[in-house]
């Protein structure tokens, strides 16, 4: 699998001939400037962890343009076809797992909230477990750590995890090394920092945290791709 960030928490993740876009949030993305456009990635899928506008950012302008499968909690999917009209859409909700021809993906808990830009409620957050080419990553979306980490490091053999940094919304530098703690991935690739003003963070400070804790973080710049 290869994974390429766009900055904040879009990432691209490429596998069996799918191209996957994971919370496309593109336009306003002042990390994904002179990056990328949401006007020239392909999709395939685009998996959402939830309805919050840095995450939900372009979907609606990708999934229209590419057909791709949305794959997201059941009120996320409800939106796309009550609002948009869009109905290719897989709904998956905390716990619950898919079998796809290239992957499973599992819905995992995220402790955090979840409404549209334009305050309709978006369900219960989450993050996904991806299974595919005989890897596993984890993107947790915008949470805390929490105990049944612990029971996700246990039950999947996680190489990569990309945990949200930033604090003030989510886990800062101690939560992520928590976190990683329980997971137990080979390597931590952090996210959801330097994008605005209460997110910027130090991040030789983080990596730094996370050496000495035992992990292997693993910073990409916006563009820059990782073999996962
Ligand atoms: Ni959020
Ligand atoms: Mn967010």
């Amino acid at each position: 699998m290869k994974l390429t960030f766009f900055g904040h928490s879009a990432f691209q993740l490429e596998t069996g001939g799918q191209t996957i876009q994971i919370d496309p949030f593109i336009t306003g993305n002042p990390l994904a400037e002179g990056v990328v456009s949401a006007d020239d990635l392909s999709a395939d899928v685009i998996l959402l962890t939830h309805a919050h506008g840095d995450h939900w950012g372009d979907t609606v302008a990708i999934a229209e343009r590419t057909g791709a499968l949305v794959v997201a909690n059941y009120e996320i999917t409800q939106y796309l076809g009550m609002r948009h009209n869009y109905t290719n859409a897989q709904p998956l909700n905390t716990g619950g797992g898919v079998d796809l021809s290239w992957g499973r993906l599992t819905n995992t808990w995220a402790r955090h909230s979840s409404s549209f830009p334009d305050g309709t409620y978006g369900g219960n957050p989450g993050g996904f477990m991806i299974e595919a080419d005989g890897k596993c990553l984890y993107v947790a979306g915008d949470t805390s750590p929490f105990s049944e980490m612990a029971w996700m490091g246990e039950d999947f053999d996680i190489d990569v995890a990309v945990l949200p940094i930033g604090d003030c919304f989510t886990m800062g530098h101690a939560g992520s090394v928590r976190a990683a703690t329980m997971l137990k991935p080979g390597k931590v690739v952090p996210c959801h920092y330097d994008t605005f003003p209460p997110i910027e963070t130090d991040l030789d400070a983080w990596s730094s945290l996370m050496n000495q804790a035992g992990h292997a973080p693993h910073v990409l710049a916006p563009g820059q791709a990782m073999d996962v």
